[in-house]
């Protein structure tokens, strides 16, 4: 099949916040690399976007802020909006999911459904607070985590280990907003069996997509091989589409069941708004001569891989080609959270730096997330900025381009005889256009950029071998010949770098008064130039980034760092619940643990050990020595010393760090984490027993 039109989309952010560098390395970047490409090589390309303004993220950040839902998705829309534009993501559409089209468009793609019978009704219990009358949707829910015991674990994740979670598991549930217990109440929902489309499924992606990523196909088969059940498609909430068909009431289309029909509904809005250049939507979305591809998160996988295509194929529309999926980036160590403010916000970044769009995506590029899960530091932004957009890409155009408007008042030189090693130059980059095209291909986007750069270098090291700046004082002629291929070189590189640095690109073109006919095809010419045409205006391409200004996005995070501990700590003491009850037990087993008391004569930190604390204790039978792991809890550990406290008398001795312990002090685990020793309120002989 050749395919005529590539229908390019890019996950649908939530408009719930602004949008980070997560996002960009992740989907939007690497998206918009390859419709830039693909255009450049004059192919006909839709790239479709939009803000996901439906959902419980948005309805809590209404919350959060105290302004409406809607005021909350017409900021978002417009910053997210803005924040693309800014770095050169070509949509051709950018629009959102409160569009009176996708409303419309999307509640009849559910009444069709509903209508052809391709759903299941069900009755279930779910989560319920009885104070407000709401049932909550697993974001809305938190609780103790049943894995590392965090305070505040979301119904569906742990923001404190990263576990994926259900409700259920939750050690006392309670409603995110109101803090209110939650009860188990039914309520009748649709859900798309996806059950009836396992074996599809299992077919179409296991047998005829092997040449996905990894990733995202290991992440398709285990979800097909844990076996599919039916998914509920709508939800009990009062912001969303609409449920259209009786005894709906309340209900609204559940956002991953909304949000990828907004692919075809701003398909259709572009298309009706520009039928001249866009054609038919439904040629985009029927003809099998058009080829989709989705970038996504890793996040995103099961729906655009599952969800979405069973409900493309219940309505016979063309199911992606490929779903080129990164991994997670994180930031200086730390997983990005929008609720945490840990991120590099873009609108945020361009007043930092200004017109330094172009840095961010070549930084995201190199370190994109493509196999595995990267970290963004600030120390690789300026290495990587100061290294090698400066140094070698930068250097090299500038040099090429002072030398010319020295030696030959900014015309390109003739080109005289070539030698052996100008001829060797060329031969190391007339592959470039062929490399590049089969990265670009196999969505290598980082290689790809890789490549480009390489380029670059050979450039750079052709003018340090040929060193024209000296040559120029005794031969002329083999100066121009020097700088001609350097300036051929350099216009190639203005094509090479165009799908990852437009600005710069674009810049560079000017700057060698470029015909704008000269596209990819002609990537790998050396003859892109005329000889005596004049070039523009020089100015730097990049320029060097301080180690001010890097000192100063350190400072902040480490601010945020600050304040996320303290609310943290602050939220944790809020939603404390003591623990259930432990099973039941007996005198006889507990009089089995001797438990008594001493006074503390001493108490240090153990060398070496962040953890550990070195009890002496009279015990009234001779003394003893204790370790407890509370060290942290105790900056001062002279505050105990003269205290009565409880010890477990009876436990074997065990060595830590060289030191025997004998028994164990007992402490109450505070909220927040904190280890408090318990004491006695009143003298008692120290050995007495406690029982
Ligand atoms: O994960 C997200 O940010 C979702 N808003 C992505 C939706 S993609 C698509 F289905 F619209
Ligand atoms: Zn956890």
């Amino acid at each position: 099949m050749t395919f005529q039109r590539s229908l390019i989309t890019a996950a649908l952010p939530y408009a719930n916040g602004p949008v980070h560098i997560g996002h960009l390395a992740g989907v939007y970047i690497p998206a918009d690399i390859y419709a830039r490409y693909l255009r450049l090589k004059g192919k006909k390309v839709l790239f479709v976007c939009g803000s996901d303004e439906h959902g419980v993220p948005v309805t809590i950040r209404a919350r959060k802020e105290g302004i409406t839902t809607q005021e909350v998705v017409d900021r978002y829309h417009s910053l997210i909006k803005r924040s693309f534009a800014d770095f050169g993501i070509s949509f051709d559409i950018y629009s959102r999911t409160t569009s009176e089209t996708h409303h419309q468009f999307a509640a009849d793609y559910f009444r069709r459904m509903y209508e052809a019978g391709q759903f299941v009704e069900q009755t279930s219990e779910q989560f319920y607070d009885p104070e407000t009358g709401h049932f909550l949707t697993d974001r809305n829910i938190r609780g103790e985590c049943p894995r590392c015991h965090a305070q505040g674990a979301y119904g569906d994740q742990c923001e404190k280990c990263g576990a994926t979670l259900s409700p259920e598991e939750l050690i006392n549930p309670y409603n995110a907003e109101t803090g209110n217990a939650l009860t188990k109440k039914e309520t009748k929902h649709w859900y798309l069996p996806l059950d009836q489309y396992q074996p599809w499924l299992e077919d179409w992606i296991l047998n005829q997509h092997k040449e996905w990523r990894p990733n995202v196909y290991g992440q398709c088969k285990s979800w097909l091989d844990g076996g599919l059940k039916p998914r509920a498609v709508t939800r009990d909430l009062d912001w969303g589409i609409p449920v259209p068909v009786e005894g709906a009431e309340g209900k609204v289309l559940y956002v991953w069941f909304d949000a990828p029909i907004g692919y075809i509904s701003n398909t259709i809005e572009l298309c009706k708004a520009q039928p001249e250049k866009y054609g038919n939507w439904e040629q985009w979305w029927r003809q099998d001569d058009t080829r989709m591809i989705h970038f996504i998160g890793k996040d995103n996988i099961v729906f655009h891989c599952i969800v979405f295509p069973a409900m493309l194929k219940a309505q016979g529309y063309n199911l992606p080609d490929n779903v080129p999926s990164n991994e997670f980036l994180n930031l200086e160590g730390d997983k990005i959270s929008t609720s945490r403010n840990w991120a590099v916000w873009l609108n945020e970044y361009l007043d930092d730096f200004p017109g330094k769009q172009d840095v961010l995506r070549y930084v995201l590029t190199a370190n994109a997330p493509e196999t595995k899960d990267n970290d963004f530091t600030w120390a690789d932004f300026q290495a990587r900025n100061n290294n090698e957009l400066v140094a070698i890409y930068g250097n090299f155009i500038n040099r090429a381009l002072v030398l010319t408007g020295k030696y030959f008042e900014g015309r390109v030189p003739e080109c005289g005889e070539l030698t052996d090693y100008d001829r060797q130059t060329i031969d190391e980059f007339c592959h470039v256009k062929a490399t590049l095209e089969s990265l670009l291909e196999n969505f290598r986007f980082r290689d790809a950029q890789k490549e480009a750069m390489n380029l670059a270098r050979i450039g750079n090291k052709y003018l340090a071998d040929t060193e024209p700046w000296k040559l120029a004082k005794t031969d002329m002629e083999r100066t121009a010949t020097i700088l001609h291929l350097s300036l051929q070189i350099a216009a190639n590189l203005a094509i090479a770098f165009e799908p990852f640095l437009p600005f710069s690109s674009e810049k560079l073109r000017t700057m060698l008064q470029m015909d704008a006919q000269i596209g990819w095809e002609d990537l790998g010419r050396i003859d892109l130039l005329q000889t005596d045409s004049t070039l523009g205006e020089v100015s730097l391409l990049f320029e060097k980034i301080d180690d001010s200004l890097i000192q100063g996005q350190l400072d902040r995070l480490a601010r945020i760092k600050a304040e996320n501990e303290k609310a943290a700590q602050e939220e944790a003491l809020k939603n404390w619940r003591p623990s259930p009850i432990k099973a039941d037990t007996t005198i006889d087993e507990f009089d089995k643990t001797d438990i008594r008391v001493a006074t503390v004569l001493d108490c240090q930190p153990v060398k070496k050990s962040e953890r550990l604390l070195q009890f002496s204790l009279d015990d009234g039978m001779g003394g003893r020595t204790i370790l407890s792991g509370i060290a942290q809890s105790y900056p001062d550990p002279s505050v105990l010393i003269g205290k009565q406290v409880l010890f477990i008398a009876n436990f074997p001795p065990r060595k830590m760090m060289g030191i025997e312990s004998q028994g164990m002090i007992l402490s109450a685990v505070d909220a927040d984490g904190r280890l408090v020793v318990t004491t006695v309120s009143a003298p008692v002989k120290n050995g007495t027993q406690v029982g």
